[in-house]
This record gives C-alpha cells, sequence and structure tokens, in this order.
C-alpha cells in the first residue's frame, strides 16, 4: 500500500502532561476516527516500565471528554494495543537508536513513516532529545516532527540561544511550538468572530474600543509545581505567552488569507509594534496564606519547593500599548494570577461611550459607565456574550444593562475539545496556524525581558494577597490610571442561565 504511517512517541511519557493531556487527547482522536490508519504510539522516558505497564496507566488516566461508560471498552483495547513503550536516556544516542529500531519495526510494509515526537520533558533536557532522536531516530522516508512546549528560555537571549541549539538538528518547519491556549475553542473562534461579521471589525479599532483586557485566573495555588514555577514567575508562565497569544490574535490586522504564515506574518506584525513592558506599568503580587471557614489555605512560600524568601510573582497586572495606527492610545490590561478567588479566562473588550446619549439625564442611568462591554469566555462554560442598554418592558422608561448571550452549553449539544486534541491532530496533519514560529517567540520576549530583568535586578517585592482573594489592590491602581475598570469586579451576567 502507498498509504503513510505515522508514529507518535511521547518523549516523557511517565510524566504529569503526558499522563494528564497527552495519552487522554490521543485517545479521543483515536475514538473519533482522526487518526491516520496506520499509526503507533510509543511512550518514551528513564523510568524501566513495560509495555503492559504503560498501557495500564494511560488506561487509568483516560480523564477525557469521551465517556468511557458508553460501551467503548473495546476501542480502548483496539488503541492500547497501539501504544507501546521504550525506555531510555534522554541525552544517549545508542538508547535512540533501539527506539528506531522498535519504530521500525511497526513501520511495516514499505509506506512512507512519518515520525512525530512530543517532548514532554524539563527544559533542560530538550537540546540532548532534538540531537539524539534526530540523529539516530528520524524518518528515513517521510517526515519527522517535533512538538515542544514551553518554557521556551527565560528571555529573549536564553531563548534566542533554545532556537539556534535547536535549529542545529532541525528545519523551522519541523519545529512546533505548542501554546496550548491556541487549541482552545474560543481561543480560535476570535478570528472567526471578528472576521465574519460585518457588525465587529469596523468597530475593532481605537476608534471604537476604549480598552482591552485580558484575565486570567486559578482558584489553586503552585500546588507541588513550585520547583518549576518559581524559577518562571506567572509573568512567563501565563502572560508572556498564552495571554500575548491572545493579544495577538485580537489586535492583528487582517491577514491576506487564513493560511500559517499569513497569520503568523499579521502576530509578528503585532507585536513588533508593541512597546516594551514598562516598570510603572506592572503590578506584582503573591499568594499568602489565609483562612476561611476553619481551613488553612497555604501561602506560596509554604510549598515545600519553594525558598521562603521567593519573591516571585503568582499574580501580575500589566498595561500594554501597540504603537500602531489601529490602536494607538489603547490600553491592553493583563491580568494573571494563581489562588484567585475564581478559575476564569476571558477577553474583554469595552467599547466607548455613546456621543451625545439621549437617555444620559432623563432616566437616572450613568450611561458612561453603561458603555457596551463584548465578553469573550475561554473557560470555563465557554461563552460569548454583549452587554447592551435596553428598555426594560413596561410603560415606564427604565434602561437595564443586560446581556445578548451566546452560552456554547445551551446552543451546542457538541463537547468541546481539549485543546491538545486540536493542536496534536495539526501537528500530524502539518498545519502549523496554531503554532509559535521563531521570530513571533523573539517579539514575544522582546515586549516582556525588559520589565523581566527590572523586576529581578531591583528584587520588587511582590504585594501579598490572601489566597482565594481578588488579588492586590495594585492593580486597581493601575487600571485606574489609564481611566479604566476591570470588568470582572462587578456581578456575574445576569441572565447567563437564560
Ligand atoms: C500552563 C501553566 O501553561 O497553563 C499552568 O504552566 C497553568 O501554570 C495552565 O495552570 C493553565 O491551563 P488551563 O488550560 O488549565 O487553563
Amino acid at each position: 500500500s502507498r498509504e503513510s504511517t505515522v508514529s507518535i512517541t511521547v518523549v516523557g511519557a511517565s510524566g504529569d502532561l503526558a499522563k494528564k493531556k497527552i495519552f487522554p487527547a490521543l485517545f479521543a482522536l483515536y475514538y473519533e476516527g482522526c487518526l491516520p490508519k496506520h499509526f503507533t504510539i510509543y511512550g518514551y522516558a528513564r523510568s524501566k516500565m513495560t509495555t503492559e505497564q504503560l498501557r495500564t496507566t494511560v488506561c487509568q488516566t483516560l480523564t477525557c471528554r469521551i465517556d468511557q461508560s458508553e460501551s467503548c471498552g473495546e476501542i480502548i483495547e483496539e488503541f492500547l494495543d497501539r501504544c507501546f513503550y521504550h525506555s531510555g536516556h534522554y541525552n544517549v544516542e545508542e538508547d535512540f537508536a533501539e527506539l528506531d529500531k522498535a519504530l521500525q519495526q511497526q513501520e511495516v510494509g514499505g509506506r512512507v513513516a512519518n515520525r512525530l515526537f512530543y517532548l514532554s520533558i524539563p527544559p533542560d533536557v530538550f537540546v540532548d532529545v532534538v540531537r539524539c532522536a534526530s540523529k539516530c531516530a528520524s524518518s528515513l522516508k517521510g517526515w519527522m516532527r517535533m512538538i515542544v512546549e514551553k518554557p521556551f528560555g527565560r528571555d529573549l537571549e536564553s531563548s534566542a540561544e533554545l532556537t539556534r541549539d535547536l535549529k542545529q538538528y532541525l528545519s523551522e518547519e519541523q519545529i512546533f511550538r505548542i501554546d496550548h491556549y491556541l487549541g482552545k475553542e474560543l481561543v480560535e473562534d476570535l478570528s472567526v468572530l471578528r472576521f465574519s461579521n460585518l457588525i465587529f471589525e469596523p468597530l475593532w479599532s481605537r476608534q471604537y474600543i476604549r480598552n482591552v483586557q485580558i484575565l486570567f485566573s486559578e482558584d489553586f495555588g503552585t500546588e507541588g509545581r513550585g520547583g518549576y514555577f518559581d524559577n518562571y514567575g506567572i509573568i512567563r508562565d501565563i502572560m508572556q505567552n498564552h495571554l500575548l497569544q491572545i493579544l495577538a490574535l485580537f489586535a492583528m490586522e487582517p491577514p491576506v488569507s487564513m493560511n500559517a504564515e499569513d497569520i503568523r506574518n499579521e502576530k509578528v506584525k503585532v507585536l513588533r509594534s508593541m512597546r516594551p513592558l514598562q516598570l510603572e506599568d506592572v503590578v506584582v503580587g503573591q499568594y499568602k496564606s489565609h483562612v476561611k471557614g476553619g481551613i488553612k489555605y497555604p501561602g506560596y512560600t509554604d510549598d515545600k519547593t519553594v525558598p521562603s524568601n521567593s519573591i516571585t510573582p503568582t499574580f501580575a497586572a500589566a498595561a500594554l500599548f501597540i504603537d500602531n495606527a489601529r490602536w494607538d492610545g489603547v490600553p491592553f490590561l493583563m491580568k494573571a494570577g494563581k489562588a484567585l478567588h475564581n478559575r476564569r479566562a476571558e477577553v474583554r473588550v469595552q467599547f466607548r461611550h455613546v456621543p451625545g446619549n439621549l437617555f444620559k439625564r432623563s432616566f437616572g442611568m450613568d450611561l458612561d459607565q453603561a458603555t457596551n462591554e463584548l465578553v469573550i469566555r475561554v473557560q470555563p462554560d465557554e461563552a460569548i456574550y454583549l452587554k447592551i442598554n435596553n428598555k426594560v418592558p413596561g410603560l415606564g422608561m427604565r434602561l437595564d444593562h443586560i446581556n445578548l448571550n451566546l452560552l456554547y452549553a445551551d446552543r451546542y449539544s457538541r463537547e468541546i475539545p481539549d485543546a491538545y486534541e486540536r493542536l496534536l491532530l495539526d501537528a500530524i496533519e502539518g498545519e502549523r496556524r496554531l503554532f509559535i514560529r521563531s521570530d513571533e517567540l523573539d517579539a514575544a520576549w522582546s515586549i516582556f525581558t525588559p520589565l523581566l530583568k527590572a523586576l529581578e535586578v531591583r528584587r520588587v517585592a511582590p504585594e501579598l494577597y490572601p489566597y482565594g482573594s481578588r488579588g492586590p489592590t495594585g492593580a486597581h491602581y493601575l487600571a485606574a490610571k489609564y481611566h479604566v475598570r476591570w470588568g470582572d469586579v462587578g456581578s456575574e451576567p445576569q441572565n447567563a442561565q437564560a
């Protein structure tokens, strides 16, 4: 047969990400019939484990959206039959040569044999694995691609160094840098919303938009990940990648087409138009322990893997600016934090007030406050809603600030795929639209590196906030400096369930 085979090697198969995200996503893709006909999955890690043991672990951790009670036991078995394990070191070429032999055994039938590697490993062994795999386990007939996941360095220099190292062994086309936020349904929807609706694109500029807010919060702390986190902090962990990617998609100029290079060209342009972030436009915070309802929630430095005098931020708020014609003067406010009062990721677009509003005085409502706001809620409870002013039905004339609502759970019966499903499928298909190009990564680091250095050099102390709170009050002063009010401080959408 002239059909090709694909082998997917998950390097770091015994790790958390592999168990929680990668294997479940691969299974979901298999279940949906999205994987190529001839595929093999290999787990590779240092731990000594048999294929049987890997299968057991994978089976026990298939926590994906597919309801496994619904007679899919057979499908799980079929899937597990295609999963294998190979143990080896990350820096030993012979071990990868052995893996190569094992892969070849599955790549039978003289078919074109494509190979995808997913590097789910700590950054200090990235380059070793790339070297060994590309020298000893790359495909002779077919493509070889590598998915890599952050951290991509700690700043512009170390990131550029990593890129240089990777490019000793791989071409740009072979590197698939994941930012899993780009695989989220509503992040992908941003472009559809904007470019396929006449009513949005004309408003998408400084003329009508007063500010844009990109918000991320989690209601849990670093819980066991302190060792990794303390070396990075929330700005590198969330802002420089996930939130900035959302910003770039939101603010880019219309691309020539929806092709990967056209989109990425526009993203790079908008990132390069951004002002490097200044210390005075940033507020950093760190959560401290807090007792609530008789339960003591730990502070960040209570984590055993975190130095007790750490000043690593677990919260940050920032005001960013894009110095181009479309966005001149419009503040893009970002806020990201761990151990806050809720878990949520959303984009809020606050529009300007209606000039000379007729209703301003007559009806007692402050229409300077009651401006339109478009909210794109990435998670949880995916939704798009638009705050509008409306007349309360009845004989009188009373105005209401209310939501036009698209709550996904109500309108679409389909399950929303996990971000990793989409991204893995794209990598298999060679679709690069949702992966980060080198120049894009450089541009992203250029915005944050001066700030990160300044925070370190000056040892800026984070403002402490109680675990489970709304974060440091400094964030409000920062927003106020640009005449902005955070959109997530008010009440929940009144008719969210409607
Ligand atoms: C990761 C961060 O990239 O994203 C984590 O390293 C964070 O700190 C996670 O918890 C959030 O992802 P999600 O998809 O759960 O919102």
